[in-house]
């Protein structure tokens, strides 16, 4: 029997050839935003190894919502044309492409990460003003405080999500993922560590959820109806109040499928450094299978789904219609075709393109 993994997922009017999705992973390589020769390889080499969604890192609506100087944005036209042969890479090669957008918040003008993760210190040019719903710093490494937006700030941004997923859909992109986690701009709206705000962007929860709730709406009247609209959720923060922040999570993922969500990438909240984030094989498989059953959305998790096994036991239980996968896939770019091997699929090497499939096939490499 074909492993699930491996069966196509249909979703509005995009079939992905299987439930395996190559997760957003900033590679911050960009240069003003811009895709440098790395990108293009990176995308396509994923794409050549069997995925059926392809996502394109966090990529910035506006210049200062970069996390870092090496991070993509959508924020010209310069910019869309530089993705495109990017997303007909990922055509080429059999997968879908989707690009996920996003504002980094109180988060935005740090150094890579592999120059330190930190912030860049505010009098070195290539930092630049950060801006967030209160003006409370993350902490650790991330110490700058953001200037507290105004509602002036506030429809600006939102609109800068409108015309970079306008941006999105003209450039050939077909699965668009709004950034709503991960300690970044949504995430600080919603998250009461970040939000301290006395207008109708804070306190209640109803409040917290107003950025998040007119974005997508925004985004929805411009993203056509036939293709996938989809949000990357923090849904917990592994914090003192987890309870309240999963209910809170779920009735918002109901307002969002009332809205016209299509799909929710279940993640973590990042928006304290104290969190206390059980690490392990599988660490949001059960929250995922809540959340998605409760909110009735289809959706994905990622985190440490570590083998395939385990992809395909989260996709038989059905906690999930999808996987994200993120590091394996920098590991093993083929990680499909291997998983593919692994869970004994008739004939795996029809993941591959025939410069790779001919060889690869069983009459040639056992
Ligand atoms: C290098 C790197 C860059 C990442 N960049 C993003 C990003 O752009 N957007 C995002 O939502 N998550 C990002 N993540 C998180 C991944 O998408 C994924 O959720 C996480 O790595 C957990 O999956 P994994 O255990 O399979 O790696 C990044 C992770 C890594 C390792």
């Amino acid at each position: 029997m074909t492993p699930k993994l491996f069966t196509p997922f249909s979703i509005k009017g995009v079939t992905l050839r299987n439930r395996i999705a190559v997760s957003p992973m900033c590679q911050y390589m960009a240069v003003n935003g811009l895709p440098t020769d790395w990108h293009p390889a990176h995308y396509e080499s994923r794409a050549r190894g069997g995925p059926g969604l392809v996502t394109v890192e966090a990529t910035a609506v506006s210049p200062e919502g970069r996390i870092t100087p090496g991070c993509l944005g959508l924020w010209s036209d310069e910019h869309a044309a530089a993705l495109r042969p990017i997303v007909q890479g990922i055509k080429a090669a059999g997968a879908v492409p989707g690009i996920q957008i996003g504002h980094a918040g109180r988060k935005a003008s740090a150094n890579l990460p592999w120059e330190g993760d930190d912030h860049i210190p505010a009098d070195d040019p290539r930092a630049w003003e950060t801006i967030a719903p209160s003006p409370l710093a993350y902490g650790g490494g991330l110490s700058r405080v953001p200037t507290e937006m105004t509602k002036a700030d506030i429809a600006r941004v939102r609109e800068d999500f409108v015309a970079t997923a306008k941006r999105a859909r003209d450039t050939g992109f077909e699965f668009l993922l709004l950034h709503f986690a991960h300690g970044y701009l949504a995430q600080n709206f919603l998250s009461p560590w970040s939000n301290q705000r006395s207008d109708e962007y804070g306190g209640s929860a109803e409040n917290r959820a107003r950025f998040m709730i007119e974005t997508l709406e925004a985004v929805r009247a411009v993203w056509p109806d036939h293709l996938p609209l989809a949000a990357r959720l923090g849904v917990i923060e592994f914090d003192q109040s987890d309870e309240q922040t999963l209910a809170e999570s779920i009735a918002l993922g109901k307002r969002f499928k009332e809205l016209g969500l299509d799909f929710l990438d279940v993640s973590m909240s990042f928006s304290t450094p104290t969190a206390k984030i059980p690490w392990g094989p599988g660490q949001l498989r059960k929250i995922a299978q809540r959340v998605l059953a409760e909110t009735g959305l289809p959706g994905s998790t990622s985190w440490n789904i570590n083998s395939p096994a385990l992809a395909e036991e989260m996709l038989q239980e059905g906690s999930v219609d999808m996987v994200m996968i993120g590091r394996p896939m920098l590991a093993n770019p083929h990680w499909a075709f291997a998983a593919a091997r692994e869970l004994g699929l008739a004939d795996p090497v029809s993941l591959l393109p025939s410069p790779y499939a001919h060889w690869l096939s069983r009459y040639h490499f056992a």
